[in-house]
């Protein structure tokens, strides 16, 4: 079956970057020219630099996302931001229950859940986080522990403008260790069939990304397994040359 699905490549910053980083946006902007027939790009910067990339990118074909968002649309949530206000300033995506939201902040499944909606309510996509711990792949519980955080996390109604799943083993972010590609496609095969039982035709046009340790030298060899549509980048995606080096798996 040919795939309709347009692969797309996200960089999570994470807690890094300052106002002079929109410099490494401008050549990211620059380089995703030649990109962009093959690739969706999109570039999660810290909150802080959100309005100001969003108008840096605006008509380029990068889009700009957030990292986390609050549940309600406004309210006396101190140090919180809704998705609401991530769309003010300029995100078309957010990401919701990364692993480090989930150990860090104590994010459970229905809290993430919660939080999708809130995205989508915003007119946002969420790109929603799964993997396992180190110690849940070496007691053969990959599958059942994303089992359980698909069923738990996603709602009912997505689609594949709505929703991206991101398939993040913990083990693999920002180790260098990376699954081989037959585990990496035991478990977006898995993931693609939980998508399609519970949301039918759609289940077929949701992208899955992967994440951990994505780098140019191993983005080909990736990209090329079933089911994966792209990758989510953490550290590589700082650099503009390694983010598109990245995306270039696509050319
Ligand atoms: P690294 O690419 O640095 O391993 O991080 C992956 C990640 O957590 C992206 O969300």
């Amino acid at each position: 079956m040919v795939s309709a699905r347009r692969p797309l490549v996200a960089g999570n910053w994470k807690m890094n970057g300052w106002q002079r980083s929109t410099a490494e946006l401008a050549k990211i902007l620059t380089g995703a020219r030649a990109l962009a027939a093959k690739v969706d790009l999109l570039v999660c910067p810290p909150a802080t630099l959100l309005s100001g990339f969003a108008a840096l990118a605006s008509g380029s074909p990068v889009a700009i996302g957030a990292q986390d968002c609050h549940v309600e649309p406004a309210g006396a949530f101190t140090g919180d931001i809704s998705a609401e206000m991530l769309k003010d300033a300029g995100a078309e995506a957010v990401i919701v229950g990364h692993s480090e939201r989930r150990s860090h902040h104590g994010e459970t499944n229905g809290d993430l859940r919660a939080k999708a909606l809130a995205a989508w309510r915003a007119g946002l996509t969420a790109i929603v986080c799964v993997g396992e711990t180190g110690a849940e792949r070496e007691a053969a519980q990959t599958i059942a522990v994303v089992q359980r955080q698909l069923d738990g996390s996603l709602p009912d109604g997505a689609t594949a403008q709505r929703l991206v799943v991101a398939y993040e083993p913990v083990w693999a972010i920002g180790s260098g260790l990376t699954p081989t590609p037959t585990d990496v496609a035991e478990v977006h095969g898995f993931v693609r069939e939980r998508l399609g039982a519970r949301y039918g035709a759609a289940g077929q046009g949701i992208r899955i990304l992967y994440g951990g340790s994505v780098k140019p030298s191993n983005a080909g060899e990736l990209m090329a397994v079933a089911n994966v549509d792209g990758a989510l980048v953490g550290g590589a995606s700082l650099k503009a040359e390694e983010f598109l080096g990245i995306a270039a798996a696509y050319r």
